[in-house]
């Protein structure tokens, strides 16, 4: 295989296979800067990010409006923990409160973290609200879920790779198949706090569930009185062309996990978002973060929150995505099986002949475009919402070129 080392790519990455621990296996590529959809290497090459760090640079990189905010926090204070009031915590989770049509917001700082605090917060809610017995609750997930790496989150994954070794497992979750709602009810019983479901599965390879799926478990949760947690972290924030996936159903959770975007691809923000009669059961003492909601993190998150009031990039989301869905479903036939997704977001499985996912990304960085393989042979394309037409355009030229000759498709 042809590689993309030359001799500052190399030193770079020996220096990260010495001293970094080895629990990811990065893509050759060494980012030296960044802007809009555009990553430039120490080497000086350029890249098309098809990836947009997981959907945390939804608005581009060194997005301008969000930088200047930055700075000028960065110029005023950024640090007091929550021992203190700062003046910009207020305005942010009002503002985000808003954005959710729900009332309050715990700030935490990585997705896995605003996944355990909403565990946490389901749980109390379950004693203090619903009155099932202390150490009894039980949370029902999906089949193939991705919440975070955290030991209770990986304790119901059932991704073998991220459990193994890691026990014991926290007690307490069931599983039922994503997009089944009727295993879902069967799952649940009288201790049952809540539901959480990503709405749009990410990690699994983009997968959309069935129309009635988030519809029917809306109903389920409101009838068993058993709370609908949306892990959005990833879906969220106009990935798929609404402020929220759950938007494509017409369905409102009880409780939303933010995360991702909301740090507007500068620093780690997220948050729990919920009405009072779910987030007032936590009282002083009872969680907490040095860092959540700091003023440098609450600053950028309130600027996230007006691009998305502004409705922008949930429309060019949108359009866009019509674009390169139409460009990969193309592919069908020829390379590839399958594409899933809404919006900026898509699924894309290859067939299984042409190699792993994880060679088409070889592949693709030396042509310039760097995506993520998820499940052996799926690629994820999940652009910065700042890409154009154009730009589309060129990146899917370039996977239909590193297609083999023999699989394409015909002029
Ligand atoms: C749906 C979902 N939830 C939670 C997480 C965890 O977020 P973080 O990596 O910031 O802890 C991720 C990360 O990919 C995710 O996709």
């Amino acid at each position: 295989m042809t590689t993309l080392e030359s001799s500052r790519t190399e030193t770079a990455i020996a220096l990260d296979a010495r001293h970094t621990a080895h629990n990811y296996s990065p893509l050759p590529v060494v980012a030296a800067a960044a802007e809009g959809v555009w990553i430039t290497d120490v080497d000086g090459r350029r890249y098309l990010d098809c990836l947009a760090a997981y959907s945390a640079v939804n608005f581009g990189h060194r997005n301008p409006e969000i930088i200047a905010v930055a700075h000028a926090q960065l110029d005023a204070v950024t640090l007091v923990s929550r021992a203190f009031h700062s003046d910009r915590l207020g305005p942010f989770c009002a503002a985000l409160a808003d954005l959710c049509g729900k009332d309050m917001v715990l700030p935490m700082n990585s997705g896995a973290e605003a996944v355990e605090s909403g565990l946490k917060v389901a749980r109390k809610w379950g004693v203090d609200v619903k009155g099932v017995p202390a150490g009894e609750a039980n949370i029902v997930v999906a089949h193939n879920n991705f919440h975070g790496r955290t030991t209770t989150i990986i304790s119901f994954s059932d991704d073998e790779t991220a459990r193994r070794g890691f026990g014991p497992y926290t007690p307490g979750f069931r599983m039922a198949p994503f997009g089944d709602a009727d295993a879902f009810a069967d799952a649940i019983d009288e201790h049952t706090v809540a539901v959480l479901v990503e709405p749009i599965q990410g990690e699994a390879g983009v997968i959309v569930p069935p129309d009635d799926f988030l519809p029917r478990l809306r109903a389920l949760c409101t009838e068993r009185n058993v709370l609908l947690i949306a892990d959005e972290i990833q879906s969220g924030l106009a990935r798929t062309g609404r402020t929220f996936a759950c938007e494509h159903w017409g369905v409102v959770p009880d409780v939303y996990l933010l995360g991702k975007a909301l740090g507007g691809g500068v620093l780690p923000v997220s948050a729990v978002v919920a009405d009072r009669d779910v987030l007032g059961v936590l009282h002083p003492g009872e969680h907490g973060s040095t860092f959540g909601g700091n003023p440098l993190a609450a600053a950028i998150g309130t600027t996230v929150v007006e691009i998305l009031n502004r409705g922008e990039y949930q429309r060019r989301s949108t359009e866009l995505g019509e674009h390169l869905h139409r460009r990969l479903r193309a592919l069908i036939g020829h390379g590839v099986v399958a594409v899933r997704g809404k919006g900026l977001w898509a699924g894309v499985d290859l067939d299984p002949s042409l190699g792993s996912g994880k060679d088409m990304c070889h592949r693709l960085a030396r042509r310039g475009v760097l995506v993520k393989d998820t499940h052996g042979a799926t690629l994820r394309f999940a652009p910065p919402l700042v890409i154009t037409a154009d730009e589309i355009d060129w990146a899917v030229d370039q996977f239909e070129a590193a297609i083999p000759a023999s699989r394409r498709k015909l002029p």
